[in-house]
């Protein structure tokens, strides 16, 4: 019969060379410096670096802006303020106009230089201006100078030397040499221009502003008359 060894009853099995260090004998992992493990201690203030200067932000790239769209409320503000300065222009242009003289001197509507001499002796028979429209008497209150259209209708009339006065030709209205009213239909007197009286150094020495009869100064050398301020006669009715 063959002699059997005996075998251990329990052996522990040898764990060779690449066993795991989950032995007895195996030495644990050393801890990981902090930096390394990627957070700080808690409760150590020292250990906490300062942190690093963040490079300055890129400037966010703008999306293009939709275009820009007018709303009606900014459309009726336009208006509005175009309305405005349109109507602002207008008075003050509207103003201007009518500060300043429409008419020059030298024509009918603004002031017009007659000689003294041109107007007739005391009582004599007028002398007309055809420019101005008007004529020039002298009359025991003064000189006057009267307009040449008829206060009816607006025809000219004209001197009638036989009877010493005005005589329209279209209705028979007749006047004085002052220009008062005789007959016909004319509802008033004739009308008259204001004028001043200069003297050699076109010095005003004496005016009418209403263009009734002044005497004329002993130094009196011209006589202005303005066409364009004319006083309606007076009426006698
Ligand atoms: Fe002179 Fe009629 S217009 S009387």
């Amino acid at each position: 019969m063959a002699e059997t060894t005996p075998t251990p009853a329990s052996t522990p099995a040898d764990p060779g060379p690449s066993a795991p260090a989950a032995s007895a004998g195996a030495k644990p992992a050393a801890p990981r410096p902090a930096s390394a493990a990627g957070a700080s201690p808690a409760g150590s203030a020292a250990a906490v670096k300062p942190a690093a200067p963040k490079p300055a932000a890129k400037p966010a790239e703008t999306a293009p802006s939709p275009p820009q769209t007018v709303t009606r409320r900014e459309f009726l503000n336009y208006v509005w303020g175009a309305s405005m300065a349109l109507m602002l222009v207008q008075t003050v242009g509207i103003t201007v106009l009518f500060a300043l003289p429409r008419f020059r001197e030298g024509e009918f509507g603004g002031k017009i230089r007659v000689s003294t001499a041109d107007f007739p002796a005391l009582n004599a028979a007028p002398t007309e201006n055809n420019l101005g429209k008007f004529w020039m008497v002298n009359t025991d209150q003064g000189i006057q100078a009267i307009y040449k259209v008829c206060t009816h209708l607006g025809c000219l009339y004209f001197w009638d030397d036989l009877s010493k006065r005005f005589a329209c030709p279209c209705h028979g209205s007749q006047f004085e040499y002052n220009g008062k009213w005789i007959a016909g239909p004319a509802p008033r007197d004739l009308d008259r221009f204001a004028f001043e009286v200069l003297d050699a150094n076109d010095n005003i020495i004496a005016e009418s502003p209403n263009g009734k009869p002044i005497p004329l100064p002993a130094n009196a050398a011209a006589v202005r008359v303005d066409t364009g301020r004319k006083t309606l006669g007076d009426s006698h009715f």
